[in-house]
C-alpha cells in the first residue's frame, strides 16, 4: 500500500443500523464483534497501515460506546477525535459537522460499515494529481443493477450520479469512501441533515465542480445486512478481506480466548467462536459468528448465522442464515431458515418449531 501523508480521516459511524436489528439494539453497527474485534477496528487498522494518524469519528446513535472502547486512539497509534450529533445529520451533515476538527487540506471520509481493499495511497494520489474537489472511490461490481451507478469520462471525471436501473451504463458504483478538499466540506450547509449521496454530490456536479473517480476492483463489501455481515466476518477470518486487526492467525475458524470447542464439533468456513462461547460435540458451525458466551448444543447446525451474546441453540436445532439477539434461546429440534430473526431474550421452546422468512 502506498503511504499517505497530510490528510485527516473521517469515519461516519452515527447510523442506527436498522437492517442489522436486533444486533444493533445493544451496539451500533461499527462496534459489532466481527472476526473477534469491533468492526471498526479493521477499518482503523487499514487507515493506520496507510500512514494516516488523525481520525475523526462522526457519531450519533449510541455515541458514548466508541470513546469508551477506543479512547484517544493512542493504543492503535492514532489520535482519535469524537464529534457527537444530538440529532442525526445524515451522511453529508455529519461530514460538515466535523469540519472544525480537520487539520489538513484534504480529508478521506469513510462510511463506517464498509470492508475494502482499495489502496488509500492511490486514492489520495489520484485526487491530488487530478486537482479534484472531491474524489470518490468507485467500485467495479459484477451486479451493478442493485446499486446506483457512477459513470466517468476518459479523464476519470464523474459525469453523473444515476439511480438504480435494470441496465446501468457502467459497472462502477459509489463505494462509500471519498477524498474531500476541506473547503468543499466547509461549503456543505451546516446544522441540518444533508445526504452526501443524494444532495452534495449531485449539486457539486451541477455547479461544475471537479468530481473525480478512483476506479478499483479489489475486495469490497458493505456489511449493512445480516448476510453481508456474516460473509464479511468469515472473509476477514479466512484472510480474503484485508485487515491487520485479526486477533489470531488466518484460517478456517477463529476461536477467541476462553472459547470451548468440543472434540467432535466442526467449526469451519471462517466462523468465529467468541470468548466463553461453547460448541458441543457433534455440532456444526459453518461461516457463523458466535458472540461472547453463545452456546451451541450437541448435534445442532449453525450456518451463516449470527448468535448474539449469551444466545443458546438447543440440541439438534438447525439455523441457516439467521440472527439471534443477545440472550435469545432456540429450543432443541427447532429449524430456523434464511431471514429469521429472534429478538433478545426471547425463548423458542423445544419441539421443532420451523420458521423461515418465506414460510
Ligand atoms: P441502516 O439503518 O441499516 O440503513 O444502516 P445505517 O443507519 O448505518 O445507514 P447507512 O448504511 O446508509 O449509513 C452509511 C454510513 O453512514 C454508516 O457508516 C452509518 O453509520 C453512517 N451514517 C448514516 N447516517 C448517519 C448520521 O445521521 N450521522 C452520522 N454521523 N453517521 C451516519
Amino acid at each position: 500500500m502506498t503511504a499517505v501523508s497530510g490528510v485527516d480521516a473521517v469515519i461516519l459511524v452515527g447510523g442506527k443500523g436498522t437492517r442489522l436489528r436486533p444486533l444493533t439494539l445493544s451496539a451500533p453497527k461499527p462496534m459489532l464483534p466481527t472476526a473477534g474485534v469491533p468492526f471498526l477496528s479493521h477499518l482503523l487498522s487499514r487507515i493506520r497501515a496507510a500512514g494516516i494518524t488523525h481520525v475523526v469519528l462522526g457519531t450519533s446513535y449510541r455515541a458514548e460506546v466508541f470513546e469508551e472502547f477506543f479512547g484517544d486512539g493512542a493504543a492503535l497509534g492514532l489520535e482519535i477525535d469524537y464529534v457527537v450529533e444530538d440529532v442525526p445529520l445524515d451522511t453529508g451533515g455529519a461530514i460538515r459537522n466535523v469540519a472544525d476538527r480537520l487539520r489538513a487540506d484534504d480529508a478521506v471520509v469513510f462510511n463506517g460499515d464498509i470492508l475494502s481493499g482499495a489502496d488509500l495511497g492511490e486514492l489520495v494520489g489520484t485526487h491530488r494529481r487530478a486537482g479534484a474537489d472531491v474524489t470518490l472511490h468507485l467500485q467495479r461490481v459484477p451486479d451493478p443493477s442493485r446499486f446506483g451507478s457512477v459513470p466517468t469520462d476518459a479523464e476519470g471525471r464523474v459525469t453523473a450520479f444515476l439511480e438504480k436501473t435494470p441496465n446501468p451504463p457502467t459497472d462502477q458504483i459509489n463505494a462509500g469512501c471519498y477524498v474531500f478538499r476541506r473547503e468543499v466540506i466547509e461549503d456543505i450547509p451546516a446544522g441540518r441533515p444533508v445526504s452526501v449521496e443524494r444532495e452534495t454530490f449531485p449539486s457539486l456536479l451541477g455547479d461544475g465542480a471537479h468530481v473525480h473517480g478512483f476506479v478499483d476492483s479489489s475486495y469490497w463489501l458493505d456489511v449493512g445486512t445480516p448476510e453481508a455481515f456474516v460473509r464479511g466476518s468469515a472473509d476477514l477470518v479466512r484472510g480474503v478481506a484485508p485487515t491487520s486487526a485479526l486477533p489470531g492467525p488466518v484460517g478456517e475458524a477463529l476461536c477467541l480466548d476462553g472459547a470451548k470447542v468440543a472434540d467432535g464439533a466442526t467449526v469451519t468456513g471462517g466462523a468465529t467462536v467468541g470468548s466463553g462461547a461453547e460448541v458441543a460435540a457433534g455440532a456444526t458451525v459453518d461461516g457463523a459468528v458466535l458472540f461472547d458466551g453463545a452456546v451451541v448444543a450437541p448435534d445442532a447446525v449453525v450456518e451463516r448465522s449470527v448468535l448474539g451474546a449469551g444466545a443458546r441453540v438447543g440440541e439438534g436445532a438447525v439455523l441457516r442464515g439467521v440472527v439471534l439477539g443477545d440472550g435469545a434461546v432456540v429450543g432443541a429440534g427447532c429449524e430456523l431458515l434464511d431471514g429469521a430473526r429472534v429478538w433478545p431474550g426471547v425463548t423458542l421452546p423445544d419441539g421443532g418449531i420451523r420458521f423461515s422468512s418465506d414460510a
